[in-house]
């Protein structure tokens, strides 16, 4: 029994992923200029892995930090309770600022993180976001960058979890019911 046995059926497979990630970067590069120096601010856990392909296509220069943003707990549903569990090592203000994230769902996680991030005067705040539930959205964030727009199911794989597990897969994919049912 391995987890590859949990996976109902991959949405995103790596040789999908892989390249979107890639012209995704190519966007961004668009954007961004030496100067501007930008700070990539990654949301753990979930972007780490998105994040560590992401900016190894980047030309230009950029800083990263993290921040630990806990919503879930171990359900498929969110809480809708955001908290920083850790946060920025430093100031932004005055800093252009790009938000690593995973994937947006109802919006809550990312309104609450702008919203916060908007207090500290950045120079600019924009958001790139690997996966988005455009059907789930309860609160409205803009999105400068979107890697692709999913139905409304719950994935993992890639950095995304249930219950801590499934990070490691290297492909977008659905779990099986018996998978999320072993752990209610
Ligand atoms: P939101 O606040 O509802 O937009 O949820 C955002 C956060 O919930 C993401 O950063 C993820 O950590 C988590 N999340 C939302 N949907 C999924 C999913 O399908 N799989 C795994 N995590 C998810």
């Amino acid at each position: 029994m391995s987890l590859y046995d949990d996976v109902a059926r991959i949405l995103i497979p790596e040789d999908v992923l892989q390249p979107r990630v890639r012209s995704l970067a190519e966007e961004i590069n668009q954007v961004f200029t030496d100067q501007d120096f930008p700070l990539l601010v990654c949301i753990l856990k979930g972007a780490f892995v998105f994040l560590a392909d992401l900016t190894r296509h980047l030309t230009f220069r950029h800083e990263v930090d993290f921040m630990v943003i806990s919503s879930y707990g171990s359900g498929t549903v969110s809480s809708g309770v955001v908290r920083i569990l850790l946060d920025l090592e430093r100031s932004i203000e005055g800093r252009h600022v790009l938000i690593v994230e995973d994937i947006v769902d109802t919006g809550r996680t990312l309104d609450y993180i702008t919203r916060n991030l908007r207090t500290r005067h950045p120079a600019s705040l924009r958001i790139c976001t690997l996966l988005n539930k455009p059907s789930r959205r309860e609160i409205d964030v803009p999105l400068h960058f979107v890697g692709f727009d999913i139905p409304d199911e719950f994935v993992i794989g890639y950095g995304l979890d249930f219950a801590e597990a499934y990070r490691n897969l290297p492909f977008i994919g659905v779990l099986k019911p018996e998978a999320i049912a072993r752990e209610r």
